[in-house]
């Protein structure tokens, strides 16, 4: 069946489809078990449920806590024996809970070349930065806000007269493509942690 791959996404669900067509290639060696969201009314729901994938919920404000909040998602992740987890436009910081469960093993995707441009806004710093190349990148996901050792990147051209829309839109071409390309890397050939450097394969 391939590796089980827990999916965490708050919005369209782009990138989750891009997933969920790989993985109907049994040579891909993956399979989305689950997709996990913070928010109900998602279209990333949607598209899981299309795909007869279960789903679960676990909004921020039915929880005391924001540690309460992580705990739960934590849990409902693990309930499904993930080997990889993917945040694929998840608009939520993980907690320590989370990150002790599935550090090392969580990648995030991320719309800017890291570590320029963190953060929620990341398509709108570069252009108001006014760079010429811009990208997305993966990456391992740890305690910091979009800081975790880089996995895969891709660049994007910015045109003269993008405004954020459109470049989101053509960063997403190439972020859809890569992850795909590296998560699909990942799980079939392994990879290392040494510091800062990650490298797939042997
Ligand atoms: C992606 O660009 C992701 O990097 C960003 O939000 C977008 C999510 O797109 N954080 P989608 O929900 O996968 O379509």
């Amino acid at each position: 069946m391939g590796a089980r791959l827990v999916v965490l996404a708050s919005g369209e669900g782009t990138n989750l489809q891009a997933l969920i067509d790989a993985c109907r290639d049994a040579a891909y060696g993956a399979q989305v078990v689950a997709v996990g969201a913070d928010r109900a009314g998602i279209n990333a729901l949607n598209r899981a449920t299309q795909a007869g994938i279960e789903t679960f919920t676990v909004c921020l404000k039915d929880h005391k806590t924001r540690e309460d909040w992580d705990l739960a998602l934590t849990r409902a992740t693990q309930a499904h024996a993930p080997d990889l987890v993917v945040l694929a436009g998840f608009m939520k910081l993980v907690g320590q809970t989370f990150l002790d469960a599935f550090g090392g093993r969580c990648v995030n995707t991320h719309p800017a070349l890291l570590p320029s441009f963190p953060g929620a806004h990341a398509v709108r710093d570069a252009l108001a930065h006014g760079v010429k190349v811009t990208g997305c990148t993966v990456l391992l996901v740890d305690e910091g806000v979009d800081a975790g050792p880089i996995v895969a990147q891709a660049s994007v051209q910015v045109n003269d007269d993008d405004d954020e829309p459109a470049l989101h839109e053509r960063i997403k071409v190439a972020e859809r493509a890569l992850l795909v390309q590296t998560v699909g890397r990942m799980v079939r050939d392994g990879w290392t942690v040494d510091g800062r450097k990650v490298r797939i394969g042997s």
